[in-house]
């Protein structure tokens, strides 16, 4: 149970939410929407503790089960299998008890002796908390989410960015809280590992709050609709369940406007009436009454909601290149004894469109990164064409540095540029006045990823790799990105789960993973896209 009273939100200087209250008991299944950099994600952290509120008070009773928007999680040479256990505190006894067997063997008696009567305690131990049952239901769930087993084994240092964020998900769930606090839960999962999530979500007795810009996910799965509106700085509490709360919305737009319009006819038929009678000055008291009358009118009624805004992208000319500016030719990679992918052919000819697709962990990010550069090939080699320029767009905005701020990234993207140039294109990208001295590290995921994509498009790239680019964006803003992307000249090799975002693009051609084959793009293909 977790219940906030009179909450008040700030990020620097910026008030974010005022005077919010609310609960949240077992059963409540709570959606939690509001455009990007609304404070969502702020929200969240408060009440996992993670962050103080400027005002107000939270009280939670239970335990709380927290994913991050952005997970970075501590120790990346641990197995993640351990990071999964660990939910329950079993990653330590099995890790003693990893350490007990060793000892086992030890030429002194007397350790060898210690080390059975270490092993016996941590086995009493382990399944007082659940036992080996427990390691199985959480490979089970990892399963679930698309981590086969030979990933538990792996050290977290060798997963991709979204195979982490599947093994923190698997983590939450394992970990059986009693309120569950979730951040852009579906980013990086496939349509199974989606659905099984949803199902899995729906069967939760405790509480849930789930941040999503997923319409689908949140139909399907929330009771009660909470909505930052950022330009009020206020939390909506809709007691409904998604399509009630589209509705109820819509009609609250409609009345709040017809107030408006109410309030401004008889604020002006009261104020002609003061401006007739000021004329006598018998009447001139009564006036001013009813010209204080109006003022209180129009100031009792809410001020027109600005339009959502959105970034006004367009994409710059791509530099000159010649006919296949990138080439690949029998790229191979493993880590350790997982084996990527082998011998994968690819061209990308001028102003190409590509979509790659394949199953979780068939190392679309791993191509990505071998293509960009970022990364060796174990065999095979990359060839840039005349006048390559590369735009690569990482999953998990790998490529900002959290110390580092909006206007200095924009600096060594576009040196060439005046700073008022480059304050003109982070304008466009919604970055405006104080926004650019903001450090990369504390904008929201929405505002990173606008930003890793502005920083492209001063690039003069004409090969954009992009990973998952309309992951964390608000539809207003993923609708603005992807037209830009049709109109784009340059070549466009893309990632992603999103079928809007395929169908957008109109692709060429098609290249499936692990096996490496290159075909031309035919209109069924596209149900394969939300199953990669
Ligand atoms: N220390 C800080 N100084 C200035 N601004 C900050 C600071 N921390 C956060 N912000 C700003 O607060 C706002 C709210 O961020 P938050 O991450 O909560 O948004 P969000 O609703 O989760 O957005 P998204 O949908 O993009 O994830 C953002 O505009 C962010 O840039
Ligand atoms: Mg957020």
């Amino acid at each position: 149970m977790i219940a906030a009273h009179d909450v008040e939100l700030r990020a620097g200087p910026r008030l974010l939410l005022e005077q919010a209250s609310f609960q949240v008991s077992a059963g409540d299944r709570v959606g939690l929407v509001g455009r990007n950099g609304a404070g969502k994600t702020t929200l969240l952290r408060v009440l996992a503790g993670e962050g103080q509120p400027a005002a107000g008070t939270v009280r939670v009773g239970g335990t709380v089960g927290y994913l991050p928007q952005d997970t970075r999680s501590g120790n990346l040479n641990a197995l993640a299998s351990d990071r999964i256990l660990s939910a329950r505190g079993l990653d330590e006894v099995l890790a003693g008890m990893r350490a007990a067997e060793k000892a086992m063997a030890d030429p002194d008696p007397a350790r060898r002796d210690a080390a059975v009567r270490d092993y016996g305690r941590l086995e009493e131990r382990l399944s007082v908390l659940g036992g080996y049952a427990a390691e199985a239901e959480a490979a089970s769930l990892a399963a679930s989410l698309g981590l086969p087993g030979a990933v538990l084994g792996q050290p977290l240092r060798t997963l991709s960015g979204g195979q982490r964020r599947r093994v923190e998900l698997a983590r939450i769930l394992f970990g059986g809280a009693g309120t569950l606090l979730l951040d852009e839960p579906t980013n990086h999962l496939d349509a199974d590992s989606v659905r099984w999530l949803r199902d899995h979500l729906r069967g939760h007795r405790g509480g849930l709050i789930v941040v999503s810009h997923d319409t689908e996910l949140l139909a399907a799965l929330v009771t009660k609709v909470f909505h930052l509106d950022a330009d009020r700085a206020a939390l909506d509490i809709y007691n409904l369940g998604w399509r009630a709360y589209l509705d109820q919305r819509e009609a609250d737009a409609r009345r709040r406007r017809r107030e408006r319009v109410n309030a401004h006819r008889q604020a002006a038929a009261l104020q002609a009436q003061a401006d007739r009678m000021r004329a006598k000055a018998t009447k001139a008291k009564a006036a001013q009454g009813m010209a204080r009358r109006a003022e209180r009118l129009l100031a009792g009624v809410t001020a027109e909601r600005q339009p959502e805004r959105v970034a006004r992208l367009r994409f710059p000319e791509p530099a000159h290149c010649g006919k296949v500016p990138l080439a690949a030719r029998g790229l191979s990679k493993s880590y350790g004894s997982l084996e990527v992918f082998t011998d994968v052919d690819l061209a990308v000819d001028r102003g190409a469109r590509i979509v790659v697709l394949g199953l979780n962990g068939a190392g679309k990010t791993t191509l990505l990164r071998l293509l960009a550069g970022v990364e060796e090939p174990d065999t095979g080699e990359i060839r840039a064409g005349h006048g390559l320029r590369i735009g690569y767009y990482a999953q998990e905005h790998e490529t900002l540095e959290a110390g580092r701020t909006v206007l200095e990234h924009m600096r060594s993207a576009a040196p060439d540029l005046s700073e008022a140039e480059q304050r003109t294109v982070l304008g466009s990208f919604l970055f405006s006045g104080d926004d650019v001295a903001k450090p990369a590290g504390v904008l929201s995921g929405g505002e990173k990823t606008r930003l890793a994509l502005a920083l492209l498009v001063v690039s003069g790239a004409n090969v954009l790799l992009l990973d998952e680019p309309t992951n964390n964006l608000d539809p207003a803003s993923r609708a603005e990105i992807l037209s830009a992307l049709r109109r784009f000249a340059g070549a466009i090799v893309l990632v992603t789960h999103d079928e809007g975002a395929v169908e957008a693009l109109s692709p060429h051609r098609v290249l499936l993973l692990p096996d490496g084959v290159e075909d031309l793009w035919s209109a069924g293909l596209a149900d394969l896209v939300a199953l990669a």
